[in-house]
């Protein structure tokens, strides 16, 4: 099993041998390494067993570090740069030669982002290098919010955990890019009404074909293993109730499954609330005695679209 500990020295020190290290952002624990080194970019391909067609996010520790990796940064970008940066906005830009192409799967936008946590924000300030770092959890399966949810899945894998304690999010960073107009391509953390109030109507492609342009997009992404639907709770349908089922509401328990069998997200129906618990809850479900969780759709404004968007794509197999 990997360390678990708040040691900034030895992170640093991994990182400069070119090894990885499960570092704490608001939104989840990503798997970071040198992503200038082409050699540290794919242990993070292989830990994740993740396909090579899927991009990473570039982590950086302010703008000015940010301007040394791309291009050109457009004036919508820089307004949302200026008010929500650090935050859980990753800006498509288009890259310069430094980054590995396989940081973009040969794309030539990078996904660049600066995370608003204390320590990552010290580790990548005291590097001459930014963090490439996807979500600390074999491709595909729910994001990690806990060192412990890393652990449990890369711990043979990865030597240090950076201690961050739990997510303050708990939702993947939103996505954004600029060729033709401004289009949202992953709905996250940052809710899309808080980023039109800066720069007016945006576009969203949330594509689910089988050749997305981000594999966020794919249909079934963020899953768990146990066969999830979404649905109304009130009532249950009884269609699902001969079977052994796990609930995960919004606000309050569903009549007629054991509560021991529900998780509730948020009883006092706040959306944020609810997006931090989401995926401790989708992985607390997962090990029940069950063989299907029915999840409720939660409102459709603010977190909740992302929300929404994760169970959604959970549910697809
Ligand atoms: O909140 C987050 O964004 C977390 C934390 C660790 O920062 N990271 C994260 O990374 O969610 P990952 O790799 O699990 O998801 C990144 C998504 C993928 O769906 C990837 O395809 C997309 O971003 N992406 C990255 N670079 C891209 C690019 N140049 N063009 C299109 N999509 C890109
Ligand atoms: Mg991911």
């Amino acid at each position: 099993m990997a360390v678990i500990g708040k040691d900034l020295a030895r992170a640093k020190e991994l990182l400069l041998q070119g090894e990885l290290v499960a570092i704490p952002t608001e939104t989840v624990y990503g798997l970071a390494g040198n992503a200038l080194d082409a050699q540290a970019v794919v242990k993070i391909f292989t830990v994740k067993n993740r396909p090579q067609f899927d991009p990473l996010i570039v982590h950086v520790a302010n703008r000015a570090q940010a301007e040394k990796l791309v291009e050109s940064i457009p004036p919508a970008a820089k307004e949302l740069m200026t008010r929500y940066w650090p935050g859980p906005l990753t800006f498509l830009l288009p890259k310069k030669p430094l980054i590995p192409d396989l940081v973009t799967a040969g794309l030539a936008t990078v996904g660049i982002r600066c995370p608003d946590h204390p320590l990552t924000h010290a580790l990548l300030s005291s590097l001459d290098f930014p963090l490439a770092a996807p979500s600390a959890n074999p491709f595909g399966y729910v994001s990690p919010t806990t060192p412990g949810h890393v652990n449990a899945q890369l711990g043979n894998q990865v030597k240090y955990i950076l201690d961050g304690g739990p997510c303050r999010v708990g939702l993947e960073s939103t996505i954004i890019g600029f060729e033709n107009e401004p289009t949202i391509y992953r709905l996250g953390g940052l809710g899309v009404e808080e980023i039109e109030k800066v720069i007016g109507p945006v576009k969203i492609d949330l594509n689910t074909s089988s050749n997305p342009k981000a594999p966020g997009q794919l249909k079934s992404h963020y899953a768990p293993r146990k066969k999830l639907v979404v649905t109304n709770l009130k009532p249950i349908s009884s269609s699902y109730t001969t079977q052994r089922v796990g609930v995960l509401a919004f606000k309050e328990y569903a009549v007629g499954v054991k509560h021991d069998q529900q998780i509730v997200l948020s009883p006092a129906g706040n959306l944020e609330e609810a997006a931090k618990n989401l995926f401790s809850a989708l992985r607390s479900l997962d090990t029940l005695e069950i063989d299907l969780i029915l999840a409720e759709p939660v409102p459709e404004y603010g977190l909740g679209k992302a929300i929404n968007d994760r169970l959604r794509r959970a549910a697809a197999q």
